[in-house]
C-alpha cells in the first residue's frame, strides 16, 4: 500500500491493526490529543515503563520519544517495539552524550550514579540506578549517605530533589528545552489575573517558576492533584499536551497553560509532536520504524532500570 494513502477512518483502521498485530499502544501525556485518544494506556514515564514491563502484547507501539521506546525494548527484548517517528528525541538525552558522561563519571570515582530516565540506553548502562520525576525523591532518600551522588542529566529535577531530600547531588548541567521556556514574569502576571488559580508545575521547570508552585510533581501527579483538589482553576507549568487529560477528567475546572517567554508554541515539545496519528497508523501497519538495541546494551541498561522498578 502507498504510504501516502490513508483510510478515511484512521481510528477504526488503528483499532483493527492493533487487534491483528496483538499490539498495545502506550502514549505519553505530551502526545497530540488524537494519539492519546487512540492509546491503550497513557501515563507518566514510570507508569509507561511499568506497563511495558508487564504487557503480554506481541508489539509495543510507543507513542512518545526515543528514550521511552528504548526503555520498553530493554524491558521486552523479545517483542517488537515500534514508534511513530524514530527521530523523536529529547533535549535532555541529546545533551548528555556517552563520551562526556563517561569523562564526568571518571572525575568522581566512587560516586553513586543516578540517571533520570530521559537519557540514552548507553548512559543508562553506565548508571547505578534510573529515576523518573515520580520516584526520584524516594530513590535518592534510600541511597547510602557515605558516598557522593552524581545526578544526570536534568539539573532542574536534580536541584529540586536535592532540596526536598537534603542530599547533596553533583548535577550534570542539562535542562529540558520545553520546561526552561516558562517565563516567571508572565507567570506572575497570569497569577495576578487569576488569583484563585493554583500553580502546578513539573520539576523540570527552572527554580524561579517552581518557587511559585503550590504543587510540584510528575505529569500523572499533576493530573491527579488537579482532579482531586477542591480548587477550580489551575495554571499548568508543563508541556501543554497534559491539558487534554485534565480537561477530560475535570471538564468543569479551568486549566490554563503557563506561558513561555517568547510569542511561540515553545510549551509544546517539538520531539513529542513529531508523532502524528498518520505515523501511528503507518508504524502499526508496517511494523516500522523499529527500535533495535544490541543484546549487550540491553543487558547492561536493564540492571539500573530493574533497580528503579524494585525501589519505586
Ligand atoms: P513524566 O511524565 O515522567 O513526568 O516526564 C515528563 C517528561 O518530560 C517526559 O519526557
Ligand atoms: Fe525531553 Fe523536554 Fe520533550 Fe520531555 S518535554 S521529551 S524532557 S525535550
Amino acid at each position: 500500500m502507498n504510504a501516502k494513502v490513508f483510510p478515511s477512518d484512521l481510528d477504526a483502521a488503528i483499532r483493527q491493526l492493533k487487534a491483528e498485530r496483538n499490539a498495545v499502544v502506550l502514549a505519553h501525556y505530551y502526545q497530540d490529543s488524537e494519539i492519546q485518544d487512540s492509546a491503550d494506556f497513557i501515563g507518566d514515564s514510570l507508569q509507561l515503563a511499568q506497563e511495558a514491563a508487564k504487557t503480554t502484547a506481541d508489539v509495543i507501539c510507543f507513542a512518545g520519544v526515543h528514550f521511552m521506546a528504548e526503555t520498553a525494548k530493554i524491558l521486552n527484548p523479545s517483542r517488537i517495539v515500534v514508534l511513530p517517528d524514530l527521530a523523536a528525541g529529547c533535549s535532555l538525552a541529546e545533551g548528555c552524550p556517552i563520551g562526556r558522561f563517561r569523562a564526568w563519571k571518571a572525575k568522581h570515582p566512587g560516586a553513586i550514579v543516578v540517571s533520570y530516565v530521559n537519557c540514552t540506553a548507553e548512559v543508562k548502562a553506565e548508571s547505578d540506578v534510573i529515576v523518573t520525576s515520580s520516584n526520584a525523591e524516594k530513590i535518592v532518600r534510600a541511597l547510602p549517605s557515605d558516598r557522593p551522588i552524581l545526578f544526570a542529566p536534568d539539573k532542574n529535577l536534580g536541584r529540586y530533589v536535592a532540596k526536598q531530600t537534603g542530599r547533596e547531588l553533583i548535577l550534570w548541567p542539562g535542562s529540558c528545552i520545553v520546561h526552561e521556556t516558562f517565563s516567571e514574569r508572565k507567570l506572575v502576571a497570569l497569577m495576578v489575573r487569576h488569583p484563585q488559580a493554583k500553580v502546578i508545575a513539573h520539576p523540570e521547570c527552572e527554580p524561579p517558576v517552581l518557587a511559585h508552585a503550590h504543587f510540584v510533581g510528575s505529569t500523572t501527579a499533576l493530573l491527579k492533584f488537579a482532579v482531586a483538589s477542591p480548587d477550580h482553576a489551575f495554571i499548568v507549568a508543563t508541556e501543554a499536551g497534559i491539558l487534554h487529560q485534565m480537561r477530560k477528567a475535570a471538564p468543569h475546572k479551568e486549566f490554563i497553560a503557563a506561558p513561555p517567554e517568547g510569542n511561540c508554541a515553545c510549551n509544546e515539545c517539538p520531539h513529542m509532536k513529531l508523532n502524528s496519528l498518520e505515523k501511528l497508523y503507518l508504524c502499526l501497519r508496517d511494523l516500522s520504524p523499529r527500535l533495535e538495541l544490541s543484546a549487550e546494551l540491553i543487558e547492561a541498561a536493564r540492571r539500573p532500570i530493574d533497580r528503579m522498578l524494585a525501589m519505586s
